[in-house]
């Protein structure tokens, strides 16, 4: 049984002082439901939530990571480094990333497996343009992400994965899928996952929908039958709005 996953991300996003007030607030209002949680935070501030979020049951994320575990990549940190700090989950591929850092399923491929190899568990983000909604090529285009970024990976690895839907039009925008055209794709990247490897791996994967999700909107999408979570973005920033999506 799979088991529903609400996941912030705040982006670059949040102060100190903000990050601090948002964790002690979000450990004061989570009740340990069945519903996991994390936050994906800016680096600069992943090391002190894991520590307020300590025993609590709330993960914490990175919003990127790179393949190599070492060496000359200024700007860049490595798996080891996030496990060292005790961190549980990492984001990859998000569309902004592919969009302004250079990102594509080849660099996500590589992250994907160095992140197996380690204790931190991915949250693969998919999805597409308007534009490719627009020419009805949404699903070839999602297929073909999931296919290349997946590619080598084991079945046992997948069954562990979590994979967000997030269309690019529906970010940040405040214009969210609907439940029925989240469930429709979501139910196509379980699809893929079951040509892909086989019908138990696509019954354990973890399929969010991210864009635009929020207090209103949460318990219509989290009804859907493939849709197992949200990747939240502006939602996550306040405690108040984010533990309401939880507690869908
Ligand atoms: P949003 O962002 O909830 O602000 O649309 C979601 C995301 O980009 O993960």
């Amino acid at each position: 049984m799979r088991k529903p996953f609400i996941a912030g991300n705040w982006k670059m996003n949040m102060s100190r002082a903000e990050a601090e007030e948002f964790a002690a607030k979000l450990k004061e209002l989570y009740k340990d439901t069945e519903v996991k949680t994390a936050i994906c935070a800016p680096f600069v501030h992943l090391e002190r939530l894991a520590e307020a979020f300590k025993g609590t049951g709330i993960g914490v994320g990175a919003q990127n990571c790179h393949f190599e575990d070492s060496g000359a990549f200024t700007g860049e940190i490595s798996v080891p480094m996030l496990e060292e700090i005790g961190i549980d989950y990492c984001i990859i591929g998000h569309s902004e990333r592919r969009e302004y850092n250079n990102e594509t399923d080849e660099t996500c491929n590589k992250k994907l497996k160095r992140l197996f190899a380690s204790s931190i568990l991915p949250i693969l983000c998919v999805g597409e343009t308007l534009e490719q909604r627009d020419a009805g090529r949404e699903k070839e285009v999602v297929a073909a992400q999931v296919k290349a970024d997946l590619d080598g990976l084991s079945a046992e690895n997948v069954s562990k994965l979590t994979i967000a839907y997030e269309p690019i039009w529906a970010i940040g925008t405040g214009r969210t899928a609907s439940p029925e055209q989240a469930e429709e794709m979501c139910k196509a990247i379980r699809d893929i996952i079951a040509d892909m490897y086989d019908d138990g791996v696509a019954c354990e994967v973890t399929i969010q929908y991210g864009g635009s999700m929020k207090p209103a909107n949460a318990t219509e999408l989290m009804n859907m039958e493939d849709i197992d979570g949200g990747l939240i973005g502006g939602a996550s920033l306040k405690a108040e709005d984010f533990i309401q999506i939880i507690d869908f």
